[in-house]
């Protein structure tokens, strides 16, 4: 395992619509724990591999623990949205690759999602509330959709000329 730099907006990188996994073998589930361990030193709630660079279909999620409750960890490569609801719901969302910027965010309450878990299996989960807003939020990165792009325009541009400008300030 090892720590993944994240990239943060506006890295074209963050852009690019990642690619399929064919198989889940011991090279993705090392990818898999090494974003696990990016996420955890982050205390983030999820991590795509396109936030490190890395053009795989891969997200890995963890809520932590929920009323007394531990979270297992969602390691998945080729999530795919089967079906959303047509209730929505508002989250205030961050991002790593957004630092320091948390806004609400309209999705749907309720999600299907397939996708092949750590041991190459295919798998079906159905969620709603903050784990459904969590899946909407990795999956759109894999395909190079940031949650500022849910924003209007002038929010967006916003936080993007804040960011540069972090960006200038470490130069
Ligand atoms: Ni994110």
């Amino acid at each position: 395992m090892a720590l993944l730099e994240i990239l943060t907006a506006p890295d074209p990188r963050l852009l690019a619509k990642a690619h399929p996994v064919e198989k889940v073998d011991s090279g993705i589930r090392k990818l898999m724990d090494s974003l696990l361990e990016t996420l955890y030193y982050n205390d983030g709630v999820g991590l795509a591999s396109t936030q490190v660079g890395i053009s795989k279909r891969i997200v890995v999620i963890d809520l932590g623990e929920r009323n007394g409750i531990p979270f297992k960890p969602l390691l998945m490569a080729n999530p795919e949205l089967q079906w959303f609801s047509v209730d929505t719901q508002i989250t205030k969302e961050g991002c790593l690759s957004v630092p320091g910027f948390y806004e609400n965010v309209i999705r749907s309450l309720e999600v299907r999602v397939s996708y092949t878990d750590e041991n190459n299996q295919k798998q079906l989960l159905e969620a709603r509330g903050l784990l459904a807003d969590c899946l909407q939020h990795e999956i759109d990165h894999l395909n190079g959709v940031l949650f500022i792009e849910h924003l209007s325009a002038l929010k967006r541009n916003l936080i993007l000329n804040k960011l540069r400008k972090e960006i200038r300030k470490k130069r």
